[in-house]
C-alpha cells in the first residue's frame, strides 16, 4: 500500500473541512464548525494499474483557515506531496486567498512533485440562481493552467466531483 500526506489550504468557511467529511465519511453538515488549529483524518481510494488494484492512503490534514492560524499551516504543508487549495465560488476574495496559498506553496515546499489542486467548491448554490456565482470558472481554470495546477469546481453539499480530486490525485502521485 502506497501512502501520500496530504493538506487543504484555503480561507475560512470555503468548505475545507467538508470536502474531507464527504470524501472521508460521505457525509454533510450545514452547520459545520470552524476548524481550530486542524484535524487529522485518512482515507483510501483504489487505482487500477492493468489488472491491479492498487490502494493509495492519503493522510489528511485539514487546517484551519482563519488568519490567526495562518502561522500554524507550514507544519501541515511541508511534507506534503499533494496540497488541495480551496476556494468558493460565491466569494471573489477566497480565489486571491487561493492565489496566495499557491504561491506560498511554490516558493517554501521543495518537492517539484508537489500535486496541487485548485478546488472551486459550493458549485451546487448557482444551481437555482446562477447569480451567485461571482468567480469566472474559465479565469479560475486558465489560472491553474498556467500554474501547471490540477483544477476542478466540486460541491462538498451534493458530492459532485469530490472523490474525482482524489482519486486523480492518487493517481498522479502514482505515476511519480
Ligand atoms: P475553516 O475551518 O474555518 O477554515 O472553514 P472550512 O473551509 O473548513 O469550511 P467548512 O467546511 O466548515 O464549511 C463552511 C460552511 O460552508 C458550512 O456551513 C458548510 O455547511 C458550508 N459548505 C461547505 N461546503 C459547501 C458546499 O459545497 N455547498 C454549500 N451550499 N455549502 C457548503
Ligand atoms: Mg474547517
Amino acid at each position: 500500500m502506497l501512502q501520500f500526506k496530504l493538506v487543504l489550504l484555503g480561507d475560512s468557511s470555503v468548505g475545507k473541512s467538508s470536502i474531507v467529511n464527504r470524501f472521508v465519511k460521505d457525509s454533510f453538515d450545514e452547520f459545520r464548525e470552524s476548524t481550530i488549529g486542524a484535524a487529522f483524518l485518512s482515507q483510501t481510494v483504489t487505482i487500477k494499474d492493468d489488472d491491479q488494484d492498487v490502494t493509495v492512503k492519503f493522510e489528511i490534514w485539514d487546517t484551519a483557515g482563519q488568519e490567526r492560524y495562518k502561522s500554524l499551516a507550514p507544519m501541515y504543508y511541508r511534507n506534503s506531496n499533494a496540497a488541495l487549495v480551496v476556494y468558493d465560488i460565491t466569494q471573489a476574495d477566497s480565489l486571491e486567498k487561493a492565489q496566495s496559498w499557491v504561491h506560498e506553496l511554490k516558493n517554501k515546499v521543495d518537492d517539484n512533485n508537489l500535486v496541487i489542486y485548485l478546488v472551486g467548491n459550493k458549485v451546487d448554490l448557482t444551481k437555482d440562481d446562477e447569480e451567485k456565482r461571482v468567480v469566472d470558472r474559465d479565469v479560475a481554470e486558465k489560472y491553474a493552467q498556467e500554474n501547471g495546477l490540477l483544477f476542478n469546481e466540486v460541491s462538498a453539499k451534493t458530492g459532485e466531483g469530490i472523490q474525482q480530486i482524489f482519486q486523480t490525485i492518487g493517481e498522479n502521485l502514482y505515476e511519480v
